[in-house]
């Protein structure tokens, strides 16, 4: 949904955010600011400033900071557009659909549910393509709730049905149902098994068909249309949430996977279908529960899905445990095979996520044997850099060094070691994560500080500006956030902070923007003072540059590629002195 933008501004100009906030947290005036009890984290005093001015918040104790958007997706945990709404039905702004050319979404939504009964009814006329689903062990009932069906082997059955019906051409295209070649449309899917995809309001977003022998691709799915956004949903959510949201979730990679574990009555699975799992799926989940049970395939895929999904579902906080399915099957198979009471027992012997990686790398190594020793640690520094917190970090090292006497300060050392270097790739996740000042055990780099401080005075003075636009360029910008408002701010003219803010959806990109016009003035406006930000800055640049070079040539001296060697050589004498004559 696209909501206007001058609608969003009327609905931040009617949510105040001394108003909002104070529905949360109590807040006491200070001055021209409130102050509150900071509800971000374990706070003591009132570290929570909210300035009514700048329709700004920030907390001097965790670092949370936003506007009134930012507020409201932090404190219930949902993404920008659903704060928006809840923002918008809070001073009861009208967001109906049909009021922003949105009755396309709506038409979309109904020729899906059209195309849903036509694939249905052609099932029930095609007893061979209702004997395959029973084949892989479903039974009619199933396939009438999860609403599956088969698409006629044609090129305009489908086609000619909704038109029948008044859908024109365009329309149906743009549902992503019928495709178009040389001018001829016809059919998007063609004799395949018909999925609906469900969003968690129950609407038919988009549908998966499958072919019914081993021909490929052996999906096809609805291409991205105004409805059906690949990332953002999560199959079968709506039938959880139907019965009411369980404790615990049980993310599967496959239709077959999530249907069946429905069917034999384990009802809180849901799937993400095949595509690696989003932030926004995790937010999703975190807003009904806690925990989350990784099912996915035991082959190599399987293991690379499940190593990004815990790292993703941590991020968001929330408890993962691995469910560990033996012999490269998938829960569907598994089941076939061995019954539903032995997949609810690997279940119950599931491990947390960490636990099970560490076990999972230790199988098949013989720890007398230096190289597997040394390829343990290796992988276990992988694990163990998932994780944030230094309390987690040292109980596990604690756990590998009883498992393999592994020293514990060994571990630690490699893990800060290869922190540093991976560091050095500051657009990689990593960093992005540690980048985020709302945690409680991160201290945030002094150069973070000094590019606020610049884009501060950028903000504040056009001569100051112009002066430190001489002197350095966005590139110079090293956290991703900045380097992105620096741009927006000097190239595309941006001052305040509702327009800058526009352009960031993440929570920490917000915060990150907020803290620039939290950031308190130069008491004297000395160019000393603002010499030594820049200077920060390229010094963080050059070492990084060095750390690489560094790195290069270590691996150089493996090979022998002696020109680059000579070459890198050169190249680091050089950033070494220009690092000297800062
Ligand atoms: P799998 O290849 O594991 O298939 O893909 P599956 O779910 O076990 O399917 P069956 O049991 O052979 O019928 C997992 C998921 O990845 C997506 C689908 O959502 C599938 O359920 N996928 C897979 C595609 O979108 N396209 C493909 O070609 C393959
Ligand atoms: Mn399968």
């Amino acid at each position: 949904m696209r909501i206007p933008e001058q609608v969003i501004e009327n609905i931040l100009q009617k949510n105040d955010i001394v108003d909002v906030i104070s529905e949360y947290v109590s807040l006491k005036r200070v001055g021209k600011n409130f102050m509150g009890v900071c509800p971000f984290h374990n706070d003591k005093g009132p570290s929570l400033s909210v300035s009514p001015d700048k329709q700004l918040f920030h907390c001097f104790g965790c670092g949370a900071a936003g506007n009134v958007v930012g507020f409201i997706m932090k404190i219930r945990n949902i993404d920008y557009i659903d704060a928006i709404k809840f923002l918008a039905d809070r001073v009861n702004i009208p967001l109906e659909t049909s009021s922003y050319g949105d009755n396309e979404v709506e038409k979309i939504y109904e020729i899906n549910i059209q195309a849903a009964r036509f694939y249905y009814s052609n099932l029930k006329q095609n007893s061979d393509k209702i004997k395959y689903l029973l084949n892989r062990g479903l039974d009619l009932k199933t396939v009438q709730r999860f609403g599956l069906g088969y698409s006629l082997d044609s090129y305009d059955a489908l086609l000619n049905f909704l038109k029948k019906r008044g859908y024109d051409e365009k329309l149906l295209l743009k549902a992503g149902l019928v495709s178009q070649k040389d001018n001829k449309i016809y059919d998007r899917f063609r004799n395949r098994i018909m999925f609906p995809v469900f969003d968690h309001k129950g609407r038919v977003i988009g549908f998966g068909g499958r072919v019914l022998d081993d021909s490929k691709p052996k999906y096809l799915n609805s291409p991205e249309t105004p409805v059906f956004k690949k990332g953002t949903n999560l199959y079968a959510l709506n039938f959880v949430l139907k019965k009411g949201m369980p404790d615990e979730l049980i993310l599967v990679e496959g239709y077959m996977d999530c249907i069946k574990l429905h069917q034999h009555g384990i009802e809180n699975t849901v799937a993400t279908l095949g595509t690696a799992l989003t932030k926004e799926q995790a937010r999703l989940i975190k807003r009904y529960c806690n925990t989350v049970y990784l099912c996915y395939d035991s082959d190599a895929a399987g293991r690379t899905a499940t190593l990004r999904g815990i790292e993703v579902l941590h991020s968001e906080g929330l408890n993962v445990k691995i469910i560990n399915i033996p012999r490269g099957k998938d829960p569907d198979e598994f089941i076939n095979t061995f019954g539903v009471d032995e997949f609810k027992r690997l279940v119950e012997k599931s491990l947390p996520a960490i636990e099970h990686l560490i076990f999972a790398s230790k199988e098949n190594k013989n720890f007398d044997d230096p190289r597997d020793r040394s390829n343990f640690i290796k992988e276990v520094i992988d694990i163990l850099k998932i994780l944030n917190s230094e309390v987690e970090i040292h109980s596990y090292a604690a756990k590998i060094y009883e498992l393999t006497g592994i020293s514990l300060q060994v571990i630690l050392d490699q893990l800060n070691k290869a922190k540093n270097i991976k560091s050095n790739n500051w657009n990689n996740n990593y960093v992005n994560r540690n980048n985020n000042i709302g945690g409680n055990n991160f201290i945030e780099p002094g150069y973070k500080k000094a590019e606020r401080k610049l884009l501060m005075l950028i903000l504040k003075n056009d001569d100051i500006k112009e002066y430190i636009i001489q002197r350095i360029n966005k590139e110079d910008f090293i956290t991703p956030s900045y380097k992105k408002a620096a741009m927006l701010i000097t190239e595309r003219g941006l001052k305040e902070f509702n327009d800058i803010v526009k352009h960031f959806e993440e929570q920490n990109e917000i915060q990150d923007v907020a803290l620039i016009f939290a950031e308190e003035d130069l008491t004297t406006l000395d160019l000393e003072t603002i010499e030594g930000f820049i200077k920060t800055l390229k010094r963080t640049n050059l070492e990084r540059q060095i750390e690489n070079i560094k790195l290069k040539i270590k691996e150089k001296e493996k090979s022998d590629g002696y020109d680059e060697l000579l070459y890198l050589t050169k190249k680091l004498e050089e950033l070494k002195k220009q690092l000297s004559l800062l």
